[in-house]
């Protein structure tokens, strides 16, 4: 039988009592590794070898794990540091002892906290003892790194673990495969094998000395697997925002901008939202240090919305009974919703006077001191949207809703009354997720009330609004189960390779 050279070698090589892992036939034969593997496969088609993999942890040190390969755990210099200024169950000054340590900054408290566990010696009120019996030279955790520097993964658990927890090593999986004859392999072995002089690919080489002539290319195998090539591409939330964008203009809608980090004053005052309620406290929101004010607020404005909070509108309003305070209005934090995009363009703030009818919407992020969790996080984008018309109702926000969310192929909305200081009626939007039948609330809404709207100058129409999540509506869509698959550190990078576009 002919075979390419490689496979040549891995049959001659692999034997059928013991796999062989493709590295101990690599260093056998002198061939790559990949070489090796590529023939290993094309002899496992053949039926002539049994290709097996297994998972086997690999762990390397971290850059500082290597650091204290080379300098000494801080632990083991600050003990040999206090031997030689002569402690012992007597203790010496601590800050002499770290003097000459020579440890800085962190390092210290890296000593500190590890120093009486491994037994060293103690450290009370600014003293530290060392213990003769303690033997820094055969400190395990200092043994265990030199064994794993060597490339060696012989390391008890416990100690694994300890270097683990401390950052100064990383542990991850790679895949082992090995080779083992088949009976079909040994037959063909006793039967004969030679090397065909098959060359996979041309060179410049063999270009110029015309050898190109007298070789064998290999075949191409169009079947064998490909390697996968990860390009880049648009982040799904991304797509499905611009998709937002779409469908929005294509209702009808135009697009709000504005300024991430705001007034109170757009953010709360102008959607009559009370100065004392509670999501106005500093620990649902993110102030501004620097600068802490706007600069500008139009005055009459600030003044018929402070009316509006003191008496309320109306002949027969009433307003809020707590304190109204400019200053509060003048402080600048990240918006917690882009409904404070709505109060600026509702004011004519922001473009000028508008008439109705007029529908506006914006895609953007949202900042709220929430505690993360599968469902929330600190950032996240926000779909406002408003329409002003004459004579508007709940069963036109709901029918705008049943447009645009099956676009998107939603079409079991359900519908709970909610309370919102500057809507009346009020409610949030859930949609079932796709995965765990659970309803999961995807938005609030509600028709603005006259104590927003007389202030802000809209008298003759209503303007119904929502304010809706883009990640909610991702997890309607793709049926992940945690918004942090798709933002941050955590993000499920397979899912978000994989994801088909859908339109
Ligand atoms: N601002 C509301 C929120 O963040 C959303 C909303 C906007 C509700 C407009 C009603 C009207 O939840």
């Amino acid at each position: 039988m002919k075979l390419p050279d490689a496979q040549v070698a891995v049959l001659e090589t692999a034997s059928a009592d013991d796999a062989q892992t493709i590295d101990d036939i690599a260093d056998a034969t002198g061939h790559k590794p990949e070489t090796i593997t590529g023939a290993a496969f094309d002899l496992e088609e053949q039926g002539l070898v049994a290709v097996e993999s297994a998972t086997e942890e690999a762990v390397e040190l971290t850059d500082e794990g290597r650091q204290y390969l080379d300098e000494g755990l801080p632990e083991v210099r600050l003990y040999e540091a206090a031997l030689d200024l002569g402690a012992d169950e007597s203790p010496v000054q601590m800050g002499q002892a770290i003097g000459a340590s020579g440890l800085e900054g962190q390092e210290v408290d890296i000593a500190l906290s590890n120093y009486a566990r491994k037994g060293y010696g103690s450290i009370d009120s600014g003293e530290i003892t060392a213990d003769a019996d303690a033997d820094s030279e055969t400190d395990p955790e200092v043994a265990a790194l030199t064994v794993l520097s060597a490339g060696d993964a012989d390391v008890d658990d416990d100690t694994l673990d300890r270097l683990d927890s401390r950052g100064l090593v990383e542990r991850s999986e790679r895949t082992v495969r090995s080779v083992r004859l088949t009976d079909d392999g040994v037959t063909a072995l006793m039967e004969g094998v030679e090397a065909t002089e098959s060359v996979g690919q041309l060179t410049p080489e063999m270009l110029t000395s015309g050898e190109w002539r007298d070789v064998e290319f290999s075949e191409y195998n169009v079947e064998a697997d490909a390697a996968e090539v990860g390009g880049g591409k648009e982040h799904i939330l991304r797509q499905t925002a611009n998709r937002v964008k779409d469908v929005l203009v294509g209702m009808g809608f135009e697009e709000m901008e504005g300024p991430h980090v705001d007034a109170d004053f757009w953010i709360n005052d102008c959607l009559f939202m009370p100065q004392d309620h509670p999501a106005r406290t500093h620990w649902d929101r993110f102030a501004m240090d620097q600068p802490r004010e706007i600069d500008e607020l139009p005055e009459d404005l600030v003044d018929r919305v402070e009316d509006a909070h003191r008496n309320g509108v109306g002949p027969d309003g009433d307003g809020y009974h707590s304190p109204w305070d400019e200053d509060f209005a003048r402080a600048l934090a990240l918006r917690g919703h882009t409904t404070s995009l709505s109060t600026r363009y509702l004011s004519g703030e922001q473009v000028g006077e508008l008439e109705p009818p007029q529908r506006f919407f914006s895609v953007e992020k949202v900042y709220r001191n929430d505690t993360l969790d599968p469902t929330h996080l600190l950032e996240f984008f926000q779909i406002e949207g408003w329409v002003m018309a004459e004579d508007l109702s709940v069963r036109d926000l709901m029918g705008t809703f049943e447009e645009f969310y099956a676009q998107f192929g939603i079409t079991d909305l359900e519908y709970k009354p909610h309370y919102n200081p500057y809507t009346e009626p009020s409610f949030e939007l859930f949609g079932t997720h796709p995965e765990t039948g659970e309803l999961i609330e995807v938005g609030n809404s509600g028709i603005f009330r006259e104590e927003m709207l007389a202030p802000l100058g809209v008298e003759d129409a209503d303007v119904m609004a929502w304010g809706l999540s883009l990640e909610r509506l991702l997890m309607l869509i793709y049926g992940f189960e945690d918004i942090r698959d798709v933002h941050g550190t955590l993000c499920d990078l397979e899912l978000l390779r994989d994801t088909e576009v859908m339109y």
